[in-house]
């Protein structure tokens, strides 16, 4: 992670930022200029776009051809927008006047002196609310992560979301090695094919869930997509009403259909003497299958599911077993 230690503003500090700043009308940004945002930027006033393009002409280039750029430099609908720059560095005359004096400006990079929550509270001038609703308090906030830690707004580097790496699961891989791994198994979310990222189930804004869900609970989300597992049915299983994540890892497992395990194995976490509990003994005659020799044969290869396939649960009058 970036930012190991989170450096914070003071509460006042945060405060004055967002008051001086959240109001996009134009009456709160007319030319009054000096900004108290940052201890550091005290006095310092706006000096337009082009005198910073004037030396950084390189990250200028880079830059016009983000969206920000389309809309700040052709179709501003505010004062703020038209700063262009300065509408997330901050005024810059202190910085035009000192340029390699470090901290007189405001900066997004791993080294930069201005503190994360000054960074987010610059974009979040824009971006509050909407994805963001819960971003405050969120894991991500609260492990002092910077929008700039997932976002690059100085050039176009994947097809949308300005994000800092070229896709969304590229993104989160710089701080995810385990769901990286996870996607590497056999049996994986399609994630890498391209029809999943990591954000078709995560809000990493933030959200009201566990886990950064985009739903309510894990069930809720998996329904969204595998809407025949929903039911209702007339025969549940209970472990599928509780929660999917008793028998599927969410990214990758080494057995097919993402199970935490494989059958027999699986069903025997909790079906515990399968022989012993009236499972007909004529069909599981040889059926040593749990934990024996000889399996029989109808309980091999799909095991348990050979007989039990409506696992998720059935609609025949007599499926209370699973097996129609
Ligand atoms: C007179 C030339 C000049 C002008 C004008 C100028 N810069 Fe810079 N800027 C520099 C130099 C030189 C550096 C230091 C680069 C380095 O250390 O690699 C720098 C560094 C920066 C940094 C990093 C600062 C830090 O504290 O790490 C940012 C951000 C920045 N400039 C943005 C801007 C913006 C926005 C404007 C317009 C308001 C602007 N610059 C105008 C020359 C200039
Ligand atoms: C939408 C907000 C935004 C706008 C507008 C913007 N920048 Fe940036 N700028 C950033 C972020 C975020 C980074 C950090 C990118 C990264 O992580 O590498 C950055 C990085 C930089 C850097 C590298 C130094 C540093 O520490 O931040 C310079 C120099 C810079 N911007 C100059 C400019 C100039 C010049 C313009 C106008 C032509 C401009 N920026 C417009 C957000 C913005
Ligand atoms: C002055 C207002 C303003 C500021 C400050 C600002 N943005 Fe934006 N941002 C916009 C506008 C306008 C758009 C265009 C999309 C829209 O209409 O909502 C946009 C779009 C985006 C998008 C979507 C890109 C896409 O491909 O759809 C991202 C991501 C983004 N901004 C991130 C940031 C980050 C990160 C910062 C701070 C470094 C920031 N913005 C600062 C106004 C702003
Ligand atoms: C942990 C990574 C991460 C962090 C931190 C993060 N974002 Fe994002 N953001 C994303 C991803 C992923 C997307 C989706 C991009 C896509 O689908 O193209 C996104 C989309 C966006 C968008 C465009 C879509 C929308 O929501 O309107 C904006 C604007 C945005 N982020 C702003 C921000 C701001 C502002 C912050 C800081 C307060 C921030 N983000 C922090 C990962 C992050
Ligand atoms: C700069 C590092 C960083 C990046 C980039 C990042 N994360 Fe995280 N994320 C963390 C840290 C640190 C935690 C908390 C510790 C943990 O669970 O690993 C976390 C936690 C999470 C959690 C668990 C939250 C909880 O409440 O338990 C989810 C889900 C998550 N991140 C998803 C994402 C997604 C999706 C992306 C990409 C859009 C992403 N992260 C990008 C650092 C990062
Ligand atoms: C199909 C939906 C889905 C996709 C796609 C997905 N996740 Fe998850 N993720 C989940 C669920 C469900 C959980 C577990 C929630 C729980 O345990 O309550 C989870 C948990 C997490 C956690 C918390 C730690 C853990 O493993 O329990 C992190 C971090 C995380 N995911 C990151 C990612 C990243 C990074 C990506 C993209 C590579 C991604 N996720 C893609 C559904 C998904
Ligand atoms: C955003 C959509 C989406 C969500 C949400 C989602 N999935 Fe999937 N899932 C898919 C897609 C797409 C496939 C691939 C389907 C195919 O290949 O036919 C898939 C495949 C699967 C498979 C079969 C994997 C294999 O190896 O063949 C399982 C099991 C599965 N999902 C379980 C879950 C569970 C459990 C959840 C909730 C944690 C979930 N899914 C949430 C889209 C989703
Ligand atoms: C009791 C264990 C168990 C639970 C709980 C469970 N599943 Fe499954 N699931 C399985 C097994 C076993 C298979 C393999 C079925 C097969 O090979 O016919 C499977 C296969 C799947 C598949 C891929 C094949 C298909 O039928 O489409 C999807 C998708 C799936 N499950 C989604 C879910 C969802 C969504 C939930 C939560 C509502 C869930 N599962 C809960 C055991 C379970
Ligand atoms: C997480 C625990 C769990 C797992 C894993 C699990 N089950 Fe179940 N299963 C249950 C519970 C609890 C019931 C309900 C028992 C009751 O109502 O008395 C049940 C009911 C059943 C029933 C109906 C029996 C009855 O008495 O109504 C069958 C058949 C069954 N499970 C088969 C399987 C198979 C086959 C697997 C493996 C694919 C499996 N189960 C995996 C917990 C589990
Ligand atoms: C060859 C087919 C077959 C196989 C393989 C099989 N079962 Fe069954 N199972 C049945 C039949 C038939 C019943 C009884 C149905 C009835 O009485 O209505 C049954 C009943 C059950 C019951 C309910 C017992 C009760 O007390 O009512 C459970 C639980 C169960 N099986 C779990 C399993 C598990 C776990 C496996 C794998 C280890 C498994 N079965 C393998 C055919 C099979």
């Amino acid at each position: 992670m970036r930012r190991a230690t989170p450096r914070r503003l003071s509460g006042l500090l945060i405060l004055t930022i967002l008051t001086s700043a959240t109001a996009c009308s134009p009456a709160a940004h007319a030319p009054q200029s000096s900004s108290s945002e940052l201890p550091a930027l005290d006095g310092a006033e706006f000096v337009g776009h082009a005198v910073c393009v004037a030396c950084h002409t390189v990250e200028s280039s880079h830059w016009e051809t983000t969206i920000h750029a389309r809309r700040f430099l052709h179709a501003p609908r505010t004062p703020l927008e038209a700063r262009a720059c300065e509408s997330c560095h901050g005024p810059g005359s202190l910085h035009v006047a000192a340029p390699s004096d470090p901290g007189r400006i405001v900066s997004f990079t791993r080294e930069s002196a201005t503190p994360t929550a000054g960074m987010n509270a610059m974009c979040l001038q824009c971006h509050v609310g909407g994805e963001r609703l819960h971003w405050h308090g969120s894991e991500h906030e609260a492990q002092g992560l910077a929008c700039s830690d997932c976002h690059n707004p100085m050039a176009a580097q994947s097809p949308s979301g300005l994000l800092a790496r070229e896709s969304v699961n590229e993104t989160c891989f710089q701080c995810h090695a385990e769901q990286r791994a996870a996607l590497r198994l056999r049996g994986h979310m399609p994630i890498d094919e391209g029809s999943l990222d990591c954000a078709d189930c995560h809000n990493p804004h933030g959200a009201t869930s566990d886990a950064l869900l985009r739903a309510d609970d894990v069930n809720a989300l998996c329904f969204e997509c595998h809407a025949d597992k929903r039911g209702p049915f007339l025969w549940d299983h209970a472990p599928v009403v509780e929660s999917c994540l008793n028998c599927h890892r969410p990214h990758g497992s080494p057995h097919p259909n993402l199970l935490v395990s494989r059958p027999p194995f699986l069903c025997q976490q909790c079906h515990a003497q399968p022989g012993g509990f009236g499972h007909p003994n004529d069909l599981m005659v040889r059926g040593n299958l749990f934990g024996g020799v000889s399996p029989d044969e109808r309980a091999t290869n799909r095991s348990c599911l050979n007989c039990h396939g409506q696992i998720h649960g059935s609609n025949h009058p007599s499926g209370a077993r699973f097996h129609r």
